[in-house]
């Protein structure tokens, strides 16, 4: 019953319906995109897009002369995403079909250039609810993406934890539900930008009982960058 939804293959289709979203997880991505304080015109690149639960919302930001870029290893997921963006006509995606542990930087460079006019990668990177999903590879794929991103671009990433506090009752359904999306509910991937985001950027916000940590900051400006080299 669980294969499907681990490998987001098959069961992609229901995957918007039966992930919890309404009641627990769009509250996550609402407040971390909200914290990341993207402007009209950026690029950003959604890391594990999965059906494109946060376009909607990074689209909001954005506007119409901002791009995203979506990056998921399952065709399914992206099928469904792709279904997403076609519904609303919106011209600025690109989805890739990619292990993000195994991005080819260069060519997602030169495709966002292609689709949008613009060298130098992309002004943010979010990952919502799939870095703990990759596990052993989170590291790497997060690197990755991160090299994509312009000196002082926006870091985002939005995750599961067990509840806390007098919450922690329900930590059985939510290592339930993380077994289910094959996450490792133990990962904190939030950690990720703590440690690659300059020292005071970092801001976290934390909902659903402390089952949902958003963790948001900005890659150091591009003086730091010379310094550091
Ligand atoms: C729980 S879903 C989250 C999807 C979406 N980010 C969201 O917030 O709804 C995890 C997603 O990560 C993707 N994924 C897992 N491992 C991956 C990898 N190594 N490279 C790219 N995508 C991966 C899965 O295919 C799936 O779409």
């Amino acid at each position: 019953m669980t294969r499907p939804f681990r490998r987001y293959s098959a069961g992609a289709r229901w995957y918007d319906l039966l992930s919890g979203e309404r009641w627990v997880y769009r509250a996550g991505r609402v407040a971390g995109i909200g914290l990341m304080d993207l402007r009209p015109g950026d690029i950003v690149l959604d890391l594990g897009c999965g059906t494109g639960l946060n376009f909607p919302l990074v689209r909001a930001a954005v506007g119409e002369a901002g791009h995203i870029v979506g990056v998921d290893r399952s065709a399914d997921m992206l099928a469904v995403a792709q279904g997403r963006v076609r519904r609303e006509g919106w011209p600025n995606v690109t989805l890739i079909e990619a292990d993000a542990a195994e991005l080819d930087i260069v060519d997602v460079r030169e495709r966002v250039e292609a689709a949008t006019g613009r060298p130098g990668g992309v002004d943010g990177v979010l990952s919502t609810y799939a870095l703990s999903v990759m596990r052993g590879s989170a590291g790497e794929a997060w690197a990755r993406a991160v090299d994509l991103v312009r000196p002082d671009g926006a870091l985002g990433v939005v995750d599961m934890q067990p509840p806390t506090g007098r919450w922690r009752i329900l930590s059985p359904l939510a290592r339930l539900a993380c077994a289910f999306g094959g996450a490792d509910i133990q990962a904190r991937p939030w950690r990720f930008v703590a440690r690659d985001a300059a020292p005071g950027s970092v801001r976290e916000a934390v909902v659903r009982g402390g089952h949902i940590v958003a963790a948001v900051g900005r890659l150091p400006g591009p003086d730091a960058l010379t310094v550091r080299s």
